[in-house]
């Protein structure tokens, strides 16, 4: 059925035509094609948006734009190490860049957020520019590129960065808002599921590259073993929600001092929403969007949820409850138009206190349940992985055809994702290539080895405790 249609033939010419080039070499693409005022900074290579242009371009064969744009990035990252706070940090990847171009020689401008609307860090540019080297490195087995020494040297930039203890003592990464592919307000600050999930990923992908030469990284890889083992047991003993745990908070106590305690968190029964009991079927579950002191979100990011399978992250058990939750409410996630990054909406004083009165974020919108094509990439990668059909070559096809037929928008609003998103722009580069990686891995479900890492079956203990 995906053979015959033109749809994919459109999407290849667009990324072309998306493509920037930095000194003659192409280097990236924009983030949807637009010109003038609209633009804003839609015209820029994205880190993150990039990813998913980058992962179609390896399935396509062409490798040099991608391995261009990690050395750019790499020297991007090192020409803006300081120590004062009016810099980016050490270790950290620009959210965009762009080419200004006088008198014929080209330079690149970077964005740590300094200008991004709400002044936003990118905290997830480095992490997917780790797990795109991974995916390069796999893919073309270029392991000489990876071995050199700028190369090297940014994965350990990265590492010093990420993989070093902050206020807290615990393995995820305390992050601000707006720090990720949700860039708005959006209740995210604390230790969002989207980045912890991500940071896994990287670390993963760190670490293969690190073990490529394990005389000369060795001291890397210890260290990176030992927060991989941290976050594992983390995300998965206090992140998962299912029947059984969902009836254990019900009933928690609270208060509890000491080191012996179930309800760590010291979370109340009474924050647990409504909606959450029907939201988990019998033998299904999840992992909740974000946890803190007091705090349990347990909006459900599918990024964060879909990396989790792709990643490794979850068990083989978990991944198959996983796959039946997104199942049992299909319509409420995946819709007419997939993707919800996140669900259910944040509605009235919900969403004035939280988002601040964000138009653009209101009920059932953009980020706050409005519906992302991009993600479908996702959705294809989890079903090669776990088996259960979440994304059919019948569901692509008559997605693709919409997406064309709207001209590839950016996303999708409506409970339902129905109507083309209110500001959503037009030939939306990720949109496009989400789309042909999904064509891809539909195709020949072998292809998802570039992305999937083995899973981390086995008991759960605590690493603190392993004798
Ligand atoms: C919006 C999205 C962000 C994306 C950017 C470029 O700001 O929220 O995730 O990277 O557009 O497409």
């Amino acid at each position: 059925m995906l053979e015959k249609n033109n749809t994919i033939t459109e999407a290849r010419e667009l990324m072309k035509k998306a493509v920037v080039t930095y000194n003659n070499k192409p280097v990236g693409t924009v983030a949807a094609i637009i010109a003038g005022d609209e633009a804003l900074n839609y015209d820029q290579v994205f880190a993150r948006d990039f990813f998913v242009s980058a992962a179609a371009f390896i399935l396509d064969g062409e490798y040099e734009i991608v391995k261009n744009f990690l050395s750019v990035t790499a020297d991007m990252q090192s020409l803006n190490k300081s120590m004062d706070c009016f810099h980016a940090g050490q270790g950290l990847m620009p959210a965009s860049f762009k080419i200004e171009s006088k008198d014929g020689q080209d330079t690149l401008e970077s964005d740590f957020g300094e200008k991004a609307i709400g002044r936003v860090t990118p905290v997830d540019s480095s992490l997917w520019w780790l797990y795109l080297l991974r995916i390069y490195t796999k893919a073309s087995g270029d392991r000489e590129f990876a071995g050199e020494e700028k190369i090297i040297d940014a994965v350990k930039e990265i590492l010093a960065h990420y993989a070093t203890g902050y206020f807290e003592l615990i393995p995820a990464l305390l992050v601000p808002d707006g720090a990720f592919m949700i860039d708005r307000r959006m209740g995210m600050y604390g230790h969002p599921l989207d980045i912890q999930v991500l940071l896994y990923t990287a670390l993963r992908s760190a670490r293969e590259i690190l073990e490529y030469n394990r005389k000369k990284n060795d001291e890397y890889v210890k260290e990176v073993n030992h927060r991989i083992e941290h976050l594992v047991y983390h995300l998965n003993k206090y992140y998962w929600l299912d029947r059984k745990k969902l009836n254990d908070i019900y009933r928690y106590k609270t208060e509890e001092f000491g080191l012996e305690v179930s309800n760590q968190y010291n979370i109340y029964s009474g924050s647990i929403p409504g909606w959450v009991d029907s939201f988990i079927p019998d033998a299904g579950g999840y992992y909740i969007g974000n946890l803190g002191p007091g705090r349990m979100d347990f909006r459900f990011l599918s990024i964060g949820n879909l990396l989790g399978i792709i990643s490794g992250l979850t068990d083989k058990k978990k991944a198959s409850e996983l796959a039946r939750l997104i199942d049992h409410n299909r319509g409420a996630i995946i819709g007419k138009m997939p993707v919800k990054v996140c669900y259910p909406a944040l509605e009235g004083k919900q969403w004035e206190i939280i988002t601040g009165y964000d138009l653009k974020n209101s009920a059932w919108s953009y980020h706050n349940g409005g519906n992302w094509p991009f993600v479908i990439w996702f959705l294809a990668a989890a079903t090669a992985i776990e088996g259960t059909p979440i994304l059919t070559s019948q569901d692509l096809e008559m997605f693709s055809k919409r997406l064309s037929n709207d001209n590839w928008p950016e996303y999708y609003d409506g409970k339902e994702g129905r109507i083309i998103g209110k500001e959503a722009r037009e030939l939306q580069l990720w949109t496009i290539a989400g789309y042909i990686i999904a064509y891809h891995i539909l195709k020949e479900p072998e292809r998802i080895s570039i992305f999937a890492f083995e899973p981390e079956d086995g008991e759960l203990t605590c690493p603190l405790n392993r004798v």
